[in-house]
């Protein structure tokens, strides 16, 4: 079991360029950070800044071109495919900009998925730490509407239940208010901050609104391929 203390994700010196139309672009120059248990963290930047391409490559769904990630205090670098693919689906939960529901599920199927993904028996458990969550993110009302007939914001509100639900140790937030008016974001915003509080997960939030990178007890800024702390 990892210590508060103890890094759960953590980058080395990560290099990541892409070629672009007038050559090779170094999006991440020799990025290191340390996300900790617990912690809540903002990485603000301007749209095209490299902010998803460093939560990718942390969250080893890109690879970087230099650079180690560690899980744990472990480099991933030898981990199998299928060992990454189970430790991210136990231990991560993601936020995305698009709330990424199934639409032909409704809002309770889409929280049970997380867990019919991870495990073979859905118990009755399962169902009411899915009831509970939705119940806390003022969605239980909802439970069995399709997503298309939520506004964004509701949406987005069961995109954090989703994420929050099997309990994993990091929430990993890419732009979660990007499609929602002021009002609405504010209220994701007020809505994550509390989860990760109740439920002692750390949290990478990655937005373009620094406002919001703010409200997180540490912030970054990436800007030319450098992570500077603020
Ligand atoms: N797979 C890719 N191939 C080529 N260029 C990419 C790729 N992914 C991202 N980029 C480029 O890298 C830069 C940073 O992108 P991104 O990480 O999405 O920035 P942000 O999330 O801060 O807006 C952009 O210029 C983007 O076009
Ligand atoms: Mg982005």
């Amino acid at each position: 079991m990892i210590k508060d203390h103890e890094s759960c994700i953590e980058l080395r010196h990560i290099k990541k360029n892409f070629q672009g139309p007038y050559g090779r672009t170094e999006i991440l120059k020799d990025v290191s950070f340390s996300l900790f248990p617990k912690s809540s963290v903002g990485i603000s930047g301007i749209s095209g800044a490299g902010k998803s391409t460093f939560l990718n490559i942390l969250a080893a769904l890109e690879k970087p071109d230099a650079g180690e990630v560690l899980w744990n205090g472990e480099s991933i670098h030898a981990w199998s495919s299928k060992k990454i693919a189970q430790f991210r689906a136990l231990h991560i939960g993601f936020v995305f900009q698009s709330c990424h529901l199934i639409p032909e599920l409704d809002v309770l199927e889409n929280l049970l998925l997380t867990y019919r993904i991870l495990k073979v028996h859905v118990d009755f458990g399962d169902q009411k730490r899915a009831q509970d969550i939705l119940e806390r993110l003022g969605m239980i009302s909802h439970s069995h509407q399709l997503p298309m007939t939520l506004s964004g914001g509701e949406r987005q509100r069961v995109a954090i239940a989703r994420a929050f639900i099997h309990r994993p140790r990091v929430i990993v937030a890419d732009e979660p208010t990007g499609n929602l008016d002021e009002t609405n974001g504010e209220h994701v915003m007020q809505l994550l901050e509390e989860m990760q509080a109740e439920e002692h997960t750390a949290l990478l939030l990655v937005t373009h609104h620094a406002p919001f990178s703010q409200l997180m007890q540490q912030q970054y800024r990436l800007h030319q391929g450098v992570l500077e702390a603020l």
